[in-house]
């Protein structure tokens, strides 16, 4: 091994995302295949036994990058010398729930694992909240964490990205891989917007390319944006393997860059571009080059795209201010 482990956490470890992410991460998918790692698996006391039972199917899978396993059902303990953390064990809407019992139950959950961040945590912690609502779950966890710089709380879109570039590619007849540029703006929920105005399939413009406005609006937004919803219709569980395997292409292309002539969506702290308001966490086209990302400039944004970033940004305006009435940021 060429260097020192990097400590992963992952939080909601025994759960279904979890049974999906853990064994590629162990297998050098999320941070590379120089790169060592040490997994740190955070889960409520009820599931420690579970998450018990996945370290040992890791140990038997003898991956040569992975460098330990340790259990936790203490946020303090798990986060301690945290270089990436994912955070993807949530409180699920259960019936009769209103939106802002959600986001309570989930300040249960965001803040302390903010403060154990602010506490423990390494000075290069990236953060990735998996878990739902996750935009607001960012936003309170960094809003516990006022030592570690805001931008390394991040929400994930990334599943939403992956699954338009899917759907534009079958509509055009091309490979996933013909598609670049692509942006996720907004909240991971029923309103964001995907956005093919400036996406390009082959080189050429993928909105001029598909040339079909009542597809545009009446099928490929509500699809993409109502995937998660279909799935758990069509499985009986939300999606978990691509889940997994957004959150493996998410924390990977911060670490290791994205592709020259391509972007990718993150949820992360607005700066205020795009009319956004900032410090609200909500999904912008980035791409990420030493570690670091940083938001496409200069993209026009036609009226269209105008009112569907502003409706989904509205949502996370109000979300926001939900939870700073309950004292959660
Ligand atoms: P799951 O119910 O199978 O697993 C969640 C796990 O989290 C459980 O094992 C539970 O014990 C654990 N957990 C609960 N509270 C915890 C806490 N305080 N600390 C540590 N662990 C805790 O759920 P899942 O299918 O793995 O999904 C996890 C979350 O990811 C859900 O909120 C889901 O809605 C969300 N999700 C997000 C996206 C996205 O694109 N952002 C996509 C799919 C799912
Ligand atoms: C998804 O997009 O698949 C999930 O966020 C859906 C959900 O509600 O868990």
């Amino acid at each position: 091994m060429t260097q020192a482990p990097v400590n992963v956490t992952v939080t909601g470890a025994a759960g279904q995302i979890g049974y999906a992410l853990l064994f590629r991460i162990a297998s050098g998918q999320l941070l590379g295949q120089d790169t060592p790692v040490k997994l740190r698996l955070l889960e409520i006391p009820q599931a420690v036994k579970a998450a018990e039972g996945t370290a040992l199917e890791l140990q038997d899978c003898a991956f040569p990058l992975l460098a330990g396993v340790d259990i936790f059902d203490d946020a303090t303990k798990a986060f301690d010398g945290v270089n990436v953390a994912l955070l993807v064990g949530a409180r699920p809407r259960s019936k009769g729930m209103e939106r802002g019992d959600l986001l309570e139950a989930n300040g249960g959950i965001f803040k302390p694992q903010g403060e154990a961040i602010n506490a423990g945590a390494a000075d290069d912690v990236k953060v990735l909240v998996v878990g739902n609502p996750a935009n607001t779950n960012a936003l309170i966890a960094q809003s516990h964490a006022p030592d570690v710089p805001a931008e390394r709380f991040t929400a994930m879109t990334r599943l939403d990205h992956n699954r338009a570039i899917a759907q534009l590619a079958t509509k055009l007849g091309v490979t996933v891989a013909d598609v670049k540029k692509l942006t996720i703006w907004g909240n991971h929920s029923a309103t964001q917007y995907p956005d093919i105005f400036h996406a390009e399939v082959n080189g050429k413009n993928a909105a001029e390319a598909v040339n079909d406005q009542a597809w545009l609006a009446d099928e490929f937004i509500p699809r993409v944006a109502k995937r998660g919803a279909e799935i758990i219709e069509a499985r009986g569980a939300s999606s978990a393997a691509s889940a997994a395997n957004a959150a493996i292409d998410h924390v990977h292309d911060w670490v290791n860059g994205t592709p020259q002539g391509d972007w990718v969506s993150m949820g992360i702290p607005s700066d205020g571009s795009y009319g956004v308001p900032e410090g609200i966490i909500s999904s912008f086209p980035v791409t990420c080059s030493g570690g670091k990302y940083e938001i496409v400039q200069g993209l026009e944004i036609a009226d269209f795209s105008r009112e569907r970033i502003d409706a989904s940004v509205r949502e996370l305006t109000e979300e926001r201010d939900a939870v700073k009435q309950l004292g959660l940021v």
